[in-house]
């Protein structure tokens, strides 16, 4: 294995279609209109000597190292910021070329350091070799003389160091962090020999605007910006590519190493999810992975107040074995059960459900799913007959018009919300639908047209309203529907939504937003050239999750916006693989590829290839099986990767069910919170040790490579196997591709899926089968998978959790950008210290009327039961709504969310819950003594006691 280097063309890619021949040093080349002549000549495999260019974002012409000699043409012009004409004959290597490139190194090195070889860039500093480059032997001015400003070395951001006294000011980071990032967080300040970079004003990295992505590091020539992590190892030795294992967006990165340690993790420029972009997780925040509180070593113990006891691998797997065939004798066939993990890749999960189906003897599986999107895959699948986004990434370079729901990329989704805000500088509308007033409904050069804070649970009201200005107004594409959907459904569809009841004036009391400005949203989307529709949890973590979905995707088609690139209906999903776990059958109800367990053909199918009978009737999902193991007939449990405690609604009910059941056993990195109530603990390995594909929001497959070996000695996929051979399941692979191949003869979405496909293509969106050999960027381009486009009328029902005088206000929950999810990953890396607890936001108004002061304690509570954290006073919430992340155990604010859930998918109404807020001296009985080191049944009384 060796380092792989990037080829940089120093400008952007031109996608023009107008083709331009030229001739560069005697050689004939035909290259896109608009392409400069800089990367037209490195397409041809000449490299002319640059330093303010690099091809990630657009050339400046600032460094004058780039010259050529153009035929007919005075001087010598910036071959960046020149582009090819017709005909065009250019010179790169003359002898007035080389003696102009030469005297600009000289002037640069003159002002430079001459510490190279200590330099943590050396070897990988382009300033260095641009000195070889030109032949640079002496200088002529020497180096004594006046240097630029050098405010001093910033160490203050965790990850990457600021030292001026390097920086040849060529602000490639300034337009990285502005053209890439879209955060305008670096300027360059003072003028000519007195510029230096700022990042902002008298500030350090870390209090400035910067959100950490790392884009300005990557683009700096010199050391000036340098990961800590290189400084502190040393330049990497080899590289190997993989996928990022945080959010769905699937970056793809370069692990570059040294040995078996991760010197820094670079996004890969062919990555077709990030295009050589990442976000402050999937670049920095890998550090967990060789974290002190990993569990290297199995455990067991019998009772759940008992200390753990290290056994080797053969004692754990049999030993858990023995017990779920001990309480299938004893309870029946169904009282043991599965969750599949999101985090975990493809073949991971396949197996688990493989496992569970075919050893276990039942459809006990669920996944994480469950509780986020899994109202998207119903309710697409009832409309357009797949559940799953329809778009790629790519396709928000071509919308007009972006309806963004309940999600909030830049938080969420970063890199993806990097690529959506540089289309929305470019002109495109943005509408925001979101109780909460997120960045992008104003930021640097970023605003919505319209933000419409609607009051949480009141998503389909607002849906039915838009879909009434549409309908009322003749802004429908009578022509599109005709042609695509359901007629008769449509004309239904339509007289229910043109119904007064849901106009806007009729709603707006409801929701909490103005009549007019529904309309004009309305208006909008229906009228732009190409509209997309982006959402998020804030859809479908609700009692009608499912019904919104279906009301987006009725929107979509009523306005003709559906199968072509820049329209469509994205669901931004979460967790690294939570398409994967959803595609692989994670699901109770349904096999991969989403085909139900009833279905007589497919079950025999896995019959056949699995050598065991299948059983034809759905199994539990998780909420059910909690409520078996409450009501004593579900007994055993095996988790892989995640904490339901955590993760999961109306904690005291979970923890009551773990402890009544007999054997829980968790496979994890760590001892989470669910592993306070397990008898087995299996450790897992994390995405940097196993090899296998994760499947992001865009239906694309990507591999996940092994860069080092497993720290516990097996791969999650190889647990699964051993506790399947133990539990006398005959499964037998001998690498994840095999698993794949299985996969792929048992699903058809993936018949065209392989390890070989994947390493020539890079990656592939499923569908991928003989109809579409390199898969399916955009999906129902020429008629929607289920046939005809179904209209469902969504009839708007207000969720059982009410307001009252005792919990007048509404809790919805969410994200930050440092942190993922319940955070047992990035809470063991630096990026604690932009996020290191969780604080309630809160409106003034009601701050105020509650005596509640910013940063004080506060009591939050609900009909589930209450917390404490600290406030955090923001006109970013309405009135009468509160806010705040689940990111920490401390808090637990799952302790205050309620059981309600989606009438189709029982996915928790995380996003509705009435809550009550009153100062308080600290945090609640519980929290009172909590310690994550040593958290060991400490809390499993109280919770207990609250359950019972
Ligand atoms: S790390 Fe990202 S946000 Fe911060 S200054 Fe660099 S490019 Fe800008
Ligand atoms: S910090 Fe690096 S990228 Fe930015 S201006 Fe200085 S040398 Fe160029
Ligand atoms: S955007 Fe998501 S996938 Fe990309 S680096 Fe960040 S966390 Fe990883
Ligand atoms: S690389 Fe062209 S002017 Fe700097």
């Amino acid at each position: 294995m060796s380092l792989i280097h990037e080829i940089d063309y120093g400008t952007p890619r031109s996608k023009a279609e107008t083709m331009v021949t030229l001739t560069i040093d005697g050689e004939t080349m035909t290259v896109p209109e608009g392409t400069s002549i800089m990367r037209a000549a490195k397409e041809m495999g000449t490299a002319i000597p640059k330093l303010c260019a690099t091809d990630m974002v657009e050339a400046f012409g600032s460094c004058r190292l780039c010259l050529v000699e153009i035929e007919g043409r005075a001087g010598t012009p910036a071959s960046c910021t020149t582009p090819v004409l017709p005909g065009m004959v250019v010179k790169t290597q003359t002898d007035r070329l080389k003696r102009l490139r030469k005297g600009v190194m000289e002037l640069y090195i003159s002002d430079h350091p001459l510490d190279c070889l200590t330099c943590a860039a050396n070897g990988d500093c382009e300033l260095q070799d641009m000195a070889g480059a030109v032949g640079l032997r002496d200088v002529r001015y020497g180096h004594e003389g006046h240097n630029h400003p050098n405010p001093g070395l910033d160490e203050s951001n965790p990850y990457f160091t600021y030292d001026p006294s390097k920086c040849i000011v060529c602000s490639r980071c300034v337009r990285a962090c502005e053209e890439v990032q879209g955060t305008f967080a670096l300027t360059i300040a003072g003028r000519g020999f007195d510029s230096v970079v700022s990042p902002g004003m008298e500030e350090s990295f870390l209090g400035s605007e910067c959100v950490s992505c790392g884009a300005c590091v990557q683009a700096c020539p010199t050391a000036t910006l340098t990961e800590k992590s290189v400084i502190e190892i040393g330049q990497p030795e080899h590289s190997v590519i993989t996928t990022c294992a945080y959010c769905g967006v699937g970056c793809t990165f370069k692990a570059e190493m040294r040995g078996n340690e991760v010197v820094r993790m670079v996004p890969w420029k062919d990555g077709k999810a990030n295009r050589g972009h990442s976000c402050v997780k999937g670049r920095f925040a890998w550090g967990y992975a060789s974290h002190k509180e990993r569990i290297l070593n199995p455990m067991i113990r019998e009772s759940i107040t008992d200390p753990w006891r290290e056994v080797s691998w053969e004692e754990a797997i049999a030993h858990t074995a023995s017990e779920f065939k001990r309480i299938q004798a004893k309870y029946g066939r169904l009282s043991i059960g599965g969750i599949t993990s999101s985090r975990c890749t493809n073949e991971e999960t396949f197996l688990v459900q493989k496992l569970i189906r075919g050893g276990f003897g039942n459809n006990n599986v669920d996944t994480c799913a469950r509780v986020c999107h899994s109202p998207t895959g119903y309710g697409l699948s009832q409309t357009y007959g797949t559940s799953a986004g329809t778009q790629d990434f790519d396709s928000v370079e071509q919308s007009d018009v972006i309806l963004l729901i309940g999600a909030n990329p830049t938080d969420a989704h970063p890199v993806f919300g990097s690529r959506m805000k540089k289309r929305l500088r470019e002109g495109a509308k943005l509408i925001v639908l979101d109780p909460r007033r997120i960045d992008l409904v104003r930021m640097p050069h970023v605003e919505a047209s319209h933000h419409l804070p609607l009051r949480p649970g009141t998503n389909v009201a607002v849906l039915t309203a838009l879909a009434h200005v549409v309908v009322t107004e003749g802004l429908a594409d009578e022509h599109f529907v005709r042609e695509r959907c359901d007629w008769d459904e449509f004309q239904d569809w339509a007289a229910f939504v043109a119904d007064p009841r849901h106009s806007p004036e009729a709603i707006s009391e409801l929701c909490g937003v103005p009549a007019e400005d529904i309309r004009a949203a309305a208006r909008l989307y229906a009228g732009g050239e190409n509209g997309a529709i982006y959402y998020g949890l804030g859809v479908t973590e609700h009692s009608q999750g499912s019904t919104t979905v279906m009301a987006i995707a009725n929107l979509a088609m009523a306005t003709g916006n559906i199968g072509r690139p820049g329209v469509g209906v994205n669901p931004l999903r979460g967790q690294n693989n939570v398409q994967g776990a959803c595609d692989m059958g994670s699901f109770p109800h349904e096999f991969s590829g989403y085909r139900h367990v009833s279905g007589d053909e497919t079950r025999q199918l896995f019959e056949s290839l699995w050598g065991v009978p299948l059983d034809s009737e759905p199994g539990l999902r998780i909420p059910n099986m909690l409520d078996a193991a409450v009501d004593g007939v579900f007994k055993g449990l095996y988790v892989q990767g995640e904490d339901i405690l955590q993760s999961d609604p109306d904690t005291r009910h979970v923890a009551a069910g773990l402890a009544a059941m007999e054997c829980v056993v968790v496979q994890d990195l760590f001892l989470n919170e669910t592993a306070n109530y397990a008898h087995v603990f299996l450790p897992g390995s994390t995405f940097l040790e196993k090899d296998g594909t994760f499947t992001n929001a865009e239906r694309r497959i990507q591999r996940v490579r092994k860069v080092m070996p497993s720290k516990s000695g097996k791969a999650d996929w190889e647990i699964t196997l051993d506790l399947a051979h133990a539990m006398g399941f005959d499964m037998n692979y001998a690498h994840p591709s095999e698993i794949m191949d299985e996969i792929a003869r048992l699903t058809p979405s993936f018949a065209g899926v392989s390890y070989a496909k994947l390493e020539a293509e890079g990656s592939v969106q499923w569908p991928c089968n003989e109809k579409a050999p390199l898969g399916t960027p955009v999906m129902h381009i020429d008629g929607f998978v289920r046939g005809r486009g179904r209209f469902m009328v969504t009839e708007y029902v207000a969720t059982d959790e009410r307001t009252g005088p005792r919990f007048p206000l509404l809790l919805t929950t969410g994200r930050i950008l440092s942190q993922y999810n319940v955070g047992a990953q990035t809470r063991r890396t630096e990026n604690v210290v932009w996020h290191g607890e969780d604080r309630l936001e809160i409106h003034p108004h009601d701050a105020e009327q509650r005596g509640v002061h910013d940063g004080q304690w506060v009591k939050l509570a609900s009909r589930s039961g209450e917390t404490s954290l600290r406030a955090l006073i923001t006109e970013r919430v309405a009135p009468g709504v509160v806010y705040t992340t689940f990111h920490h155990p401390g808090t637990q604010a799952n302790v205050v969310t309620t059981d309600f859930s989606d009438w189709a998918t029982n996915c928790p109404e995380y996003k509705v819950t009435a809550v009550q807020v009153m100062p308080s001296n600290g945090p609640t009985a519980w929290q009172e003594g909590y310690d994550e080191q040593s958290r060991n049944s400490r809390r499993i009384a109280p919770l207990v006691e609250a359950a019972e």
